[in-house]
């Protein structure tokens, strides 16, 4: 069954109609790409899923219910993790380390457990180097990583990721890959790389003129 759903979405920025009824779903294990030009409206709609932007019409569900109180938000962000396509956006906490440990202590993991999470991230993406560095000294690449695996620490059912490949090099690019590959989350990853798309493989979802159509070619 779909974790995340949206049904009929209609969003207006600035007087321009954003989305036009777009109804979308995400389930446990599937995996799925967002493309669509620049301006397309896809952070939009990723901000409709999470509740950043609120649309004129349409619903959200979590596991089937309708997403509504700030308590179902809240838990709705706890479900879903998602890397912000401008990192600065994200990181909020001093250190890397810091950065990567909020979520799993704030979710009551003793500290054995949330240093486990810790250097595995860091090991994954080969970013032990960084543990201690404040956030916003950051390269723009070394940023971008840093937000994924804060994101992942979380242990989200389901991830949605805006372009994030933007800045990573050729092996954190490979690992992102490769886990994004790998897990058992529900994955939407936006994307403008062709080349990622077309080795993953995965549907493809596009968005136009306000709608989200599934790909011909995806
Ligand atoms: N807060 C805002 N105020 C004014 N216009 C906005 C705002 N947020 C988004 N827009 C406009 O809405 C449209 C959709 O923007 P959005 O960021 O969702 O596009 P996108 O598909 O993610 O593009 P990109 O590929 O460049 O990231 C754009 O024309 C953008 O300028
Ligand atoms: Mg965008």
């Amino acid at each position: 069954m779909e974790v995340l759903k949206a049904t009929d979405l209609w969003v207006e920025i600035g007087g321009i109609e954003v989305l036009r009824g777009v109804d979308f779903s995400l389930s446990k294990g599937e995996k799925l790409f967002l493309t669509g030009d620049n301006g397309a409206g896809k952070t939009t709609f990723i901000e409709t899923l999470m509740g950043f932007v609120k649309p004129l019409r349409g619903q959200i569900f979590l596991n089937g219910s309708p997403v509504e109180s700030e308590g179902d938000w809240r838990k709705l962000r706890l479900t879903v993790g998602y890397v912000f396509q401008n990192p600065d956006d994200q990181l909020f906490c001093p250190t890397v380390e810091e950065e990567i440990a909020f979520a799993p202590l704030v979710a009551g993991k003793s500290r054995r457990e949330v240093e486990e999470i810790v250097s595995s991230l860091l090991s994954l993406f080969k970013i032990e180097h960084l543990r201690l560095r404040p956030t916003h000294k950051l390269s723009g690449g070394e940023k971008r990583i840093v937000s994924i695996a804060a994101v992942l620490a979380m242990e989200p059912e389901l991830l949605i990721l805006d372009e994030p490949t933007v800045g990573l090099d050729r092996f954190r690019l490979a690992r992102l890959e490769e886990f994004l590959r790998e897990t058992d989350c529900g994955v939407l990853v936006v994307t403008h790389e062709r080349e990622l798309i077309d080795r993953l493989r995965w549907r493809r979802l596009e968005l136009k003129e306000g709608r989200l159509l599934l790909a011909e070619d995806g």
